[in-house]
């Protein structure tokens, strides 16, 4: 199948600075995920997630929205594939639906299921894209969600046969995999706070499901490097903490923030064990397991969007030892989440200080933000927000590498707008606007700038 270029109507950016050079083999690419996208989420023996099941309750996402069709990825992936070369990434980091290839949760492979990511790695391929995939990204399949999901030690293993399958199958051709996105926020969105699926509130007693999370990625290494010779790692997200007030309990708030968002889901993986968390329930931990965990990996995928403000508790009954309070003084995305790239090399050389060798090396797997991007009467689409948004955080990320910081690759989150969890439809992070009603794809001026920063981009010697 042919499919045209994109062509690219949006305006160019109003000239910026080259990028400065990144070093050799350095990975550019776009992220995506496979609920967000893909839609089709009945089709071809495909079962229910924990995000249809959620999605579906109403007053859990802000316009009533679902995965149901999203961008229509399913049917409409030679083209997102030819928007991929087009931008010239030399890799996509896509998630695979476990409930696509057990629709249960476990058992044999669907082979529709399977069949899917093989086209799409295959077309990926002969575009010359490498095919970056990350095996959970948060839509578990609900009938292991109904036998206690991520708070039962058994979802670990069910993890680890599930990853088997799919690196029997891809593992001659995927260039890296990543176990699990960001099990923090699952985490604390999904089992903490309730605001993702499965939209439980359990606050500290969530804690199980960090353990299982991490267990089933240590079962999952091992099962991935038995599959296949490609290197393995995990996406963990990051956020430098900054604290509100210079109070004692202000400074312990912080670090505990601190020990949740940055070190629960690193110190066990690098081989120290779990942090301090007070109402963890330890006796979840069995022998052996820490080691299980701390497996080696050879990529840490680090997810960053911005710093996260904290102080003490302003409620003494608060369930939480700290408060989130807005950081000011920042530019703002259209989530309100402040626009800091300095961020991004604060927590970059902060890890190679906390970790030093043990640190592996890191490839940013996600970076982005949302704006409320328009279609103008010539059916263009201007983000130089976006555009300035990138620009900053790459000269960020690359004074981190002058300080020394092993950071071997950039993907932005999104290659197209998408369904964005909680706040459906109404947030919009792509390189590549969508339109819901007609899923035209129209890409947008920070399309043609990563392209031609892409293009320009030398390296280091
Ligand atoms: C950040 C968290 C923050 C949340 C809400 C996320 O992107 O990583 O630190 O608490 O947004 O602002
Ligand atoms: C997640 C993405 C999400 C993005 C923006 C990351 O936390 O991995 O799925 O769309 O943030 O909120
Ligand atoms: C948003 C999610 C997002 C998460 C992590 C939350 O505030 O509702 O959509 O994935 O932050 O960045």
């Amino acid at each position: 199948m042919t499919v045209p270029l994109p062509e690219m109507t949006s305006p160019p950016p109003r000239t910026t600075v080259p990028l400065p050079d990144f070093p050799a083999g350095f990975v550019w690419g776009v992220s995506t995920s496979a609920y967000q996208i893909e839609g089709a989420t009945s089709q071809d023996g495909r079962g229910a997630s924990i995000w249809d099941r959620f999605a579906h309750t109403p007053g859990t996402v802000v316009d009533g929205s679902t995965g149901d069709t999203a961008c229509d990825h399913y049917h409409r992936y030679a083209e997102d594939v030819a928007l991929l070369a087009g931008l010239g990434v030399d890799a996509y980091r896509f998630s695979v639906a476990w409930p696509r290839i057990q629709p249960d949760g476990t058992g044999q492979a669907n082979s529709d299921g399977l069949a899917f990511y093989d086209r799409l790695v295959d077309s990926l391929l002969a575009r010359g894209v490498d095919p970056v995939a990350t095996l959970f990204h948060w839509d578990l399949p609900q009938a292991l969600e109904d036998k206690g999901g991520w708070l039962a030690r058994d979802t670990a293993g069910r993890f680890a046969d599930y990853a088997a399958l799919v690196a029997g199958r891809l593992g001659d051709r995927v260039a890296l995999w990543l176990t699990l996105n960001e099990p923090f926020v699952h985490m604390s969105y999904g089992y903490g706070l309730g605001t993702h699926a499965p939209g439980q509130t359990r606050f500290f007693d969530a804690f199980p499901v960090a353990h299982h999370q991490l267990l089933g990625h240590g079962l999952a290494v091992a099962a991935l490097r038995a599959a296949t010779g490609g290197p393995v790692g995990i996406t963990n997200n990051y956020s430098p903490v900054r604290v509100l007030g210079d109070t004692d309990a202000d400074h312990l708030a912080r670090a505990a923030y601190h020990a949740l968002h940055n070190r629960l889901f690193t110190d066990p993986l690098l081989g120290r064990g779990y942090p301090e968390i007070p109402g963890a329930d330890a006796t979840v931990v069995h022998p052996g397991d820490l080691d299980t965990i701390a497996a080696p990996i050879d990529v840490l995928g680090v997810n960053y969007y911005n710093p996260t403000g904290v102080r003490a508790p302003s409620d003494p009954d608060s369930p939480l030892p700290f408060d989130l309070v807005p950081l000011d003084g920042y530019p703002t995305t259209s989530f309100g989440w402040p626009v800091d790239p300095e961020g991004l090399r604060e927590l970059l050389t902060g890890l190679r200080a906390e970790y030093g060798d043990r640190l592996p090396p890191i490839q940013i797997t996600e970076g982005g933000c949302s704006y409320d991007d328009t279609i103008d009467e010539q059916g263009r689409c201007h983000d130089p927000e976006r555009v300035a948004y990138l620009d900053g955080h790459l000269r960020a990320l690359h004074r981190a590498i002058v300080d020394g910081v092993d950071v071997r690759g950039y993907y932005v989150w999104s290659l197209l707008d998408n369904f964005e969890w909680a706040e459906g439809y109404t947030k919009r992070f792509g390189l590549v606007h969508v339109d819901f009603d007609t899923q035209v794809r129209t890409p947008k001026t920070s399309y043609g700038w990563y392209r031609d920063q892409i293009a320009a981009t030398g390296t280091l010697e």
